[in-house]
């Protein structure tokens, strides 16, 4: 079964100038400068909408994009970077962004030099933080997604390692026509990226662009 399950990064946003996230993050600013810039496509897709309990919203391609997010996904792995601000893990009682019953709904695993216990959380959700290479942290994941596909959640820094370490299947990234000038950066050290991944690239009617990246012969 372990064969069959790939990593895949599912819709993963970045300006047009290629920053994954803004700076000044914080509680109040989980992207920082960035504020809801580089995820307002998504809230406008029905999914998006449902995903807060509203009506309506957009069906083309970014909907149909978006709904891949859980779709044979057993498992996934973030960074310390998406799991919380800056300095979360001094605050004992921070379980993340998500509220008691996160969006996943699979173990994630979070992978963070300061480790604590598992995180059970309502939904399906367990939090695991792991100071693990990401090889390791893979192979955590993989056993735990039960043959299925394990997400690289991001942030930009932990693509980039998994990228680099040649542990990426898949890459959804969603470019979106906004400038942030300052950030963390996706495409840093990938290089020539074209000569092992397969790249197509779709422009949405929304104005975001759609780059699908796979793996060569994968
Ligand atoms: N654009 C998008 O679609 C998207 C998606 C997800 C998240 N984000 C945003 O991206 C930002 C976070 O990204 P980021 O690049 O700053 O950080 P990140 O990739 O989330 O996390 C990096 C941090 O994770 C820990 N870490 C990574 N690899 C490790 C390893 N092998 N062993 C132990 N610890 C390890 C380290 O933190 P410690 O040393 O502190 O433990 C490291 O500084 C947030 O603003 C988040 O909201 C954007």
């Amino acid at each position: 079964m372990a064969g069959t399950s790939r990593t895949r990064v599912q819709h993963f946003a970045v300006s047009l100038d290629g920053f994954g996230t803004g700076v000044g993050l914080s509680r109040e600013a989980p992207f920082g400068h960035a504020g809801h810039k580089l995820h307002e496509w998504m809230f406008a897709t029905r999914w998006g909408r449902q995903m807060f309990g509203q009506e309506g919203g957009t069906r083309g391609i970014d909907d149909a994009l978006v709904r891949q997010f859980s779709h044979g996904i057993g498992a996934e792995i973030m960074g310390a970077g998406k799991f919380g601000p800056p300095g979360w893990h001094e605050d004992p009682d921070w379980t993340g962004w998500w509220g008691a019953n996160p969006p996943f709904h699979t173990p994630v695993f979070v992978l963070t030099h300061h480790p604590r216990p598992p995180l059970e959380m309502e939904g399906g959700t367990t939090f695991h933080f792991l100071d693990a290479a990401p090889a390791e942290a893979l192979a955590a994941a993989r056993d735990a997604a039960g043959g299925m596909d394990v997400r690289i959640g991001g942030g930009p820094s932990m693509v980039r390692d998994f990228v680099a370490a040649g542990l990426v299947d898949h890459m959804h990234i969603v470019v979106v026509p906004v400038l942030l000038g300052r950030g963390v950066r996706l495409w840093d050290g990938m290089e020539s990226l074209e000569d092992r991944y397969d790249i197509e690239m779709v422009a949405s009617l929304s104005g975001v662009m759609h780059v699908m990246l796979a793996r060569t012969g994968g």
